[in-house]
């Protein structure tokens, strides 16, 4: 992953931490109502991808374990991870694409419910996201993949070849002469893997999302619905389809591009969409970017318009993150796919400890402060999520004192202690496990391995019954911890 170049090393700290009376008289323990989903708790888990399901995209038992786990920490809501909504094969994605998943969903909704003795709500997050290739052999990718175009026969001063021999000729130029004989897709289909944009109307079926979209959304969160889900979140953040509609650099001329209103125009007929289906009594928001954290990208003041836009067309909740875009991603080694999380934008999303002069800590409170105050000063209630970097009380109080949110998310530090908040509730905030932000986790999502985290996964593997991963090394979820008798 892209690091600040400053380098400066910033470590988690427990802060100030209450005693259990100071805990229940605090705002991060007070209940709050998301239009209907009523939370116990503004302690938010946000989405994390595991890599537990399979190629099927069904709820398996590690998938359960791990909501299991992170359940009997008892936050005030759990989101499930990206789901995606297309029936199509997506790797070990869990998915909500068919009726055929609701049984093992409704499993999943259950065990969270159960594991938290109903004290966490269950959300799920969905998804669509557009085709990405793999890098290809450079061999490969001029046999098989390149369209011949004129140009490229041009290029070579050679009307009269066939494909067969453009492809040859092309394939033999030494390695600086590719810049000159391809465009800039055909580049990077070359170096990164060929990657759809929205942008590309040329192509019907991207031509044709606005016309999809809003049916496949609405019934996915019906499917949610029926598993008993208390609400779903729109995935509108990141890398991913809706958030390419919202970006700045979405050029679409049919309405669906270039000015802020046409951009949110479909996330906001997919959210209709949504809202006829399932009903005015159903929990549905979205996650969106408070800044995308790239050239030519969204900054605050689009994701300003947009909270608003959100809240004024009924949403129950928002929730913020930031960055995690393809634009600025890493090459990916020959036979890998890029990583929306690997350059600064990623960095932005999921800071680590090595930073700047900012630190990782709370990189997204001030863009969603104003997000919220935008909403607020506009008449609307519409509760707000904040994440990035929180790992304790202190700062999470503070952040709800100020008003910069509703909800306080945490990702990483609910991976490094499940407990770590119903612990702090209890007065046993000295025995929180902080996240260290090395991001030895999301390594091992970048390599689609098993998520886990290093500063347990080492722990007691002679455990009667645990499940380990696929490599027999580490176990798959944080040892167990029970509160001390009353
Ligand atoms: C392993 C991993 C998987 C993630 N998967 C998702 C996801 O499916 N959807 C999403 O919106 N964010 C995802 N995120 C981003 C987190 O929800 C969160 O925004 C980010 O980690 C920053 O918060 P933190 O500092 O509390 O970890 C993921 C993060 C990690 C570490
Ligand atoms: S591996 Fe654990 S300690 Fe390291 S960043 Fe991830 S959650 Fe935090």
């Amino acid at each position: 992953m892209w690091k600040p170049p400053q380098r400066i090393k910033f470590h988690a700290a427990t802060g100030r931490i209450p005693t259990r009376a100071e805990a229940a008289a605090s705002l991060l323990f007070s209940p709050l109502k998301a239009g209907p989903l009523a939370l116990e708790e503004r302690t938010w888990v946000p989405a994390m991808v595991p890599w537990r399901s399979d190629e099927d995209g069904v709820v398996t038992e590690d998938v359960l374990e791990w909501y299991e786990r992170f359940a009997r920490g008892r936050p005030g809501a759990i989101v499930v991870e990206a789901t995606g909504i297309r029936d199509i094969a997506s790797g070990p994605l869990l998915r909500i694409s068919h009726d055929r998943y609701i049984d093992g969903l409704r499993e999943l909704a259950q065990t969270i419910h159960r594991a938290s003795d109903g004290h966490t709500r269950a959300l799920i997050q969905i998804i669509d996201f557009l085709s990405i290739r793999r890098r290809p052999e450079p061999a490969k990718f001029f046999q098989r993949f390149l369209q011949i175009q004129p140009r490229h026969r041009e290029f070579l001063g050679a009307p009269e070849a066939s494909d067969e021999e453009v492809r040859e000729r092309l394939a033999a130029l030494p390695e600086d002469q590719w810049s000159l004989a391809l465009d800039a897709r055909e580049l990077e289909a070359l170096h990164y893997g060929a990657r759809e944009r929205v942008t590309d109307t040329h192509l019907p079926h991207i031509r044709e999302l606005p016309l999809v979209l809003p049916g496949l959304f609405a019934a996915a969160a019906a499917r949610a619905q029926a598993a008993g889900f208390d609400g779903v979140e729109l995935h509108y953040a990141h890398a991913y389809t809706m958030a390419s509609f919202l970006s700045a650099t979405n050029t679409r001329n049919d309405g669906y591009g270039g000015a802020r209103d046409a951009r949110v125009r479909l996330p906001l007929e997919v959210f209709g969409a949504v809202r006829a289906r399932v009903g005015p009594g159903y929990a549905v928001g979205c996650r969106f970017l408070a800044e995308e954290c790239i050239e030519g990208g969204n900054q605050v003041a689009d994701a300003v318009s947009f909270g608003v836009a959100f809240a004024r067309a009924g949403m129950d909740f928002l929730s913020t993150s930031r960055g995690g875009k393809f634009d600025d991603a890493k090459q990916p080694g020959v036979g890998a796919a890029a990583y929306p999380y690997t350059g600064r934008s990623g960095y932005e999303c999921m800071p680590q400890y090595l930073s700047d002069e900012a630190g990782p800590f709370g990189r997204n409170i001030a863009p969603t402060a104003a997000i919220r105050a935008a909403i607020r000063a506009a008449g609307f209630a519409t509760p707000v999520v904040c994440t990035g970097g929180v790992h304790n009380f202190e700062m999470a109080e503070a952040m709800l004192a100020r008003g910069d949110c509703d909800m306080v998310g945490t990702a990483r530090q609910s991976l490094a202690d499940p407990d770590w908040s119903r612990k702090t509730a209890l007065g046993l905030g000295d025995q929180v496990r902080l996240c260290e932000y090395t991001n030895y986790c999301e390594g091992l999502d970048q390599k689609h391995k098993q998520v886990t985290c290093q500063l347990w996964d080492r722990e007691a593997l002679d455990e009667p019954g645990i499940r380990l991963s696929a490599d027999g090394k580490r176990r798959l979820v944080a040892p167990p911890w029970s509160p001390p008798e009353a």
